[in-house]
C-alpha cells in the first residue's frame, strides 16, 4: 500500500488526532510518568521475602518482556547475580533452586510465559509473577507463588511503568540492587518535563518528537544504541514502530554493528537509501564508546541523514526511560501521520486467534 501523504493529518489538530487514535494511545503515552509512580508504589507493596539467587531469569514476551530487558541491561554489570531475559517457552537448563524466575505477562494468558512458569515451578526455582490476571494469576495461586498485580485493560506496550518498576522492587528485595528511590524520583521528574515539550499540545514548530516523526514518514528507521541499556531502548523503538505505526524498523547495538552493519550503509542503490539511522545517545557513554559513536556516525553520515536523540536526566535510569519516552511519542506521531490507528494490532490478534487457547 502506498505511503499516505505526510500532511494526511496535522499533528497540532486535536480533533484530527482523535479521529486516527480513537482508543487513546496518545493519552496513555502522555500519562507514562504518572504510571511510573503507580508502578513504583505497586512494587513497594511486595510482601514476600526472597532469597538472594545466583541467576535472575525474567521470562515474558513482547510488551511484557521489555521491562525485564531494561532491568537486566541496567543491572547486569553492577549486580552479584547474572540476569537472563527469556523470550521463549523453554527456560535455560541452568534454572533451578538457586534461580529467581520472574514471569511477566500483562494479560496472564501468553502460552510461552505459562509454559516457562510451569517449568520454573517443576525445577523448584523461586518465582514471582507480574500480571494483571488471567491464567498466570490462577496458576500462581494454585502453587502459592507471590504475584504482583498490576492494573489491566490497556495494551502491554503502554504498561511499561507497571511492568518495569515492580521488577526493580523484586530484585531490591532479593538483595541484588541498592535502594533505587532517589534515581526513580529524579527519573520521573525528568519524564514530567519531557511530557510538556514532546506531548501533543506542544506545537510542531517547537516539538522535536513531532518533527522527527515527520522526517521518518516513508523511511525505514534503523534505531541504533550502545550496550547495554541504550540497545534495549533501540529495540523498544523498533517494536513501537512495528506495533504503533505498523512499520518495519530495525535496531542494532554498538559496538557490534561496527563489525558488520556499518558496511551495509554504503548500499545507496538498495535498502540503505530508504533507511534513516536514529542513534540513541547518552552523556553516560564511556569515553571510548563516545569516540566509537562519533566515528561511526561520521562514516554512516557520509551515506545517510543521521538522526540523534539524547537521554535526559541525571542517571542511567533517567536516560534510558527518557529515550524510550521520546520514542513512544515519535511512534504514535508516526502512526497518526500514516493514518494508522496506534492502538490496533490486528496481525498479533489474528495470530493469537489462529493458534487458539492461551497464545
Ligand atoms: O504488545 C503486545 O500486545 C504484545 O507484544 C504482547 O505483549 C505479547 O503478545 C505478550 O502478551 P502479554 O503481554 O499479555 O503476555
Amino acid at each position: 500500500m502506498p505511503e499516505p501523504a505526510r500532511a494526511a493529518i496535522d499533528l497540532d489538530d486535536a480533533q484530527a488526532r482523535a479521529r486516527v487514535d480513537p482508543g487513546g494511545m496518545m493519552g496513555l503515552v502522555v500519562d507514562f510518568p504518572q504510571q511510573c509512580r503507580q508502578g513504583w508504589l505497586i512494587g513497594q507493596q511486595l510482601s514476600a521475602s526472597l532469597r538472594r539467587p545466583r541467576q535472575v531469569v525474567i521470562t515474558g514476551m513482547g510488551g511484557s518482556a521489555v521491562g525485564g530487558a531494561l532491568l537486566a541491561s541496567l543491572l547486569e554489570h553492577r549486580s552479584p547475580a547474572c540476569f537472563i531475559v527469556n523470550r521463549d517457552y523453554a527456560l535455560p537448563e541452568i534454572v533451578g533452586k538457586d534461580s529467581l524466575v520472574i514471569a511477566v505477562s500483562y494479560s496472564g494468558n501468553t502460552e510461552e510465559t505459562l509454559t516457562a512458569f510451569e517449568t520454573a515451578a517443576e525445577r523448584e526455582a523461586q518465582i514471582v509473577c507480574v500480571t494483571s490476571g488471567g491464567r498466570l494469576a490462577e496458576l500462581a495461586a494454585q502453587r502459592q507463588v507471590p504475584v504482583i498485580s498490576v492494573p489491566g485493560g490497556q495494551p502491554p506496550r503502554a504498561s511499561l511503568g507497571y511492568l518495569f518498576f515492580p521488577l526493580l522492587a523484586i530484585v531490591e528485595r532479593a538483595g541484588l540492587a541498592p535502594d533505587q528511590h532517589a534515581d526513580f524520583a529524579s527519573a520521573v521528574r525528568t519524564l514530567d518535563g519531557m511530557r510538556e515539550h514532546l506531548g501533543p499540545d506542544a506545537p510542531g514548530a517547537e516539538n522535536p518528537a513531532k518533527q522527527l516523526a515527520g522526517r521518518l514518514v516513508g523511511r525505514m528507521p534503523f534505531v541504533l544504541g550502545s550496550t547495554p541499556w541504550l540497545g534495549v531502548a533501540a529495540y523498544r523503538w523498533r517494536t513501537q514502530c512495528n506495533e504503533n505505526a505498523k512499520m518495519l524498523a530495525s535496531s542494532n547495538l554498538l559496538p557490534e554493528l561496527d563489525h558488520n552493519e556499518i558496511c551495509g550503509w554504503a548500499d545507496q542503490e538498495g535498502t540503505a537509501s530508504r533507511a534513516t539511522p536514529v542513534f540513541l545517545r547518552s552523556s553516560f557513554e564511556s569515553d571510548r564508546m563516545r569516540a566509537r559513536l562519533d566515528a561511526t556516525i561520521e562514516i554512516i553520515g557520509a551515506h545517510a541523514q543521521v538522526e540523534q536523540v539524547w537521554g535526559e536526566g541525571d542517571s542511567p535510569l533517567a536516560h534510558a526511560l527518557s529515550v524510550i519516552y521520546f520514542g513512544d511519542f515519535v511512534t504514535v506521531y508516526l502512526a497518526l501521520l500514516r493514518g494508522r490507528n496506534p492502538m490496533e494490532i490486528a496481525a498479533i490478534d489474528r495470530l493469537k486467534s489462529v493458534l487458539g487457547g492461551n497464545a
